[in-house]
């Protein structure tokens, strides 16, 4: 179908604010979920130059639903009228819904990858996480491993103080054991582990490098996810998967992560069946792209 059979006057708009956007795989991942639900939505991404006034003009627009990425997840939150709590412990927003008091913030990240990590099989209920990386996308590692029940997490990262930051941080919200680490104590961080990469480290100029260097530790790994997805297999998740290790990567945690905001913004409760339909067609379309 043509996109002047598609668009109407009575299309709801959602879209991204960011800067630079144009790499972002949200427009498809977004309006494929419309398509798959056959509903009268369109999602495009702009490059937002003044955050504060894009937030003002859209609520004066009525756009119901926002994303917000690099470099305003964090710039976001004063501009909103309330943040929900698994956010606030992020210390980072992603999605905005439109509320008659102002946009209200998520962050759904965090469901992108405790649905990763379900689809994998993997229950982190009472077991040893281990976050590799201090970052943006560990925080909502380390956030979810204490409101999915982990025994321990440990940080693991090269500059301490900015693990020990999000350790602090996560605290304030959830009770929990979060341990800061080097990479040289790995080995003494007991029992079977559950690692998430969080690192920039397996993409870019780092495509070659894994931020481990002694494989040993996969031995006693019981499951590793990269939540890079490009490339779709990380050195770490190569050398993991030598050793038996299920390995996944970030593609899951991108797409459910949409899912979920476009859950929150239309109010729908999209069925596991048709979310795996969603899945099947986005991998697809990305593994097409990628050749
Ligand atoms: P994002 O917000 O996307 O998670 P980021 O804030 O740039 O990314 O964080 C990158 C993470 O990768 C940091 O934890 C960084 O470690 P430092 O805190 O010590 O800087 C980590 N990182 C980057 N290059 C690394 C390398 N060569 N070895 C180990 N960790 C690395």
């Amino acid at each position: 179908m043509d996109i002047v059979d598609l668009v109407n006057g009575k299309t709801t708009s959602f879209m991204l604010f960011g800067r630079p956007v144009f790499h972002s795989f949200s427009p498809v991942l977004q309006n494929t979920i419309a398509k798959a639900l056959n509903v009268n939505t369109i999602y495009t991404a702009v490059n937002v130059d003044n955050l504060e006034a894009a937030v003002k003009g859209a609520y004066a627009m009525r756009i119901k639903g926002i994303n917000v990425t690099v470099p305003y997840k964090e710039e976001v939150m004063p501009l909103l009228c309330g943040i929900d709590k698994k956010a606030e412990a992020i210390g980072a927003v992603n999605t905005l819904k439109y509320t008659e008091n102002g946009y209200y913030g998520y962050n759904t990240d965090i469901i992108g990858l405790t649905m990763s990590l379900k689809l994998q099989g993997i229950d982190i209920k009472g077991k040893t996480v281990v976050v590799l990386g201090a970052g943006g996308a560990a925080r909502a590692a380390v956030t979810m491993a204490l409101t999915e029940g982990a025994a321990k997490t440990y940080i693991v990262n090269r500059t301490r103080k900015n693990a020990e930051a999000i350790r602090d941080n996560v605290l304030k919200y959830y009770d929990g054991e979060v341990y800061v680490c080097g990479y040289s104590q790995l080995d003494d961080i007991e029992g079977e582990l559950i690692i998430i990469q969080t690192t920039s480290v397996g993409m870019g100029e780092g495509v070659y490098e894994s931020p481990i260097k002694d494989n040993k530790i996969f031995e006693r790994t019981a499951a590793l996810v990269d939540i890079i997805y490009n490339p779709m297999e990380t050195k770490i998740m190569a050398d993991a998967w030598i050793y038996g290790v299920p390995t996944a990567n970030g593609l899951d945690m991108l797409i459910y992560q949409g899912i979920a905001s476009f859950e929150i913004w239309t109010g729908f409760k999209i069925d596991d069946k048709t979310k795996l339909k969603i899945r099947d067609r986005l991998r697809l379309y990305y593994e097409r792209e990628k050749k």
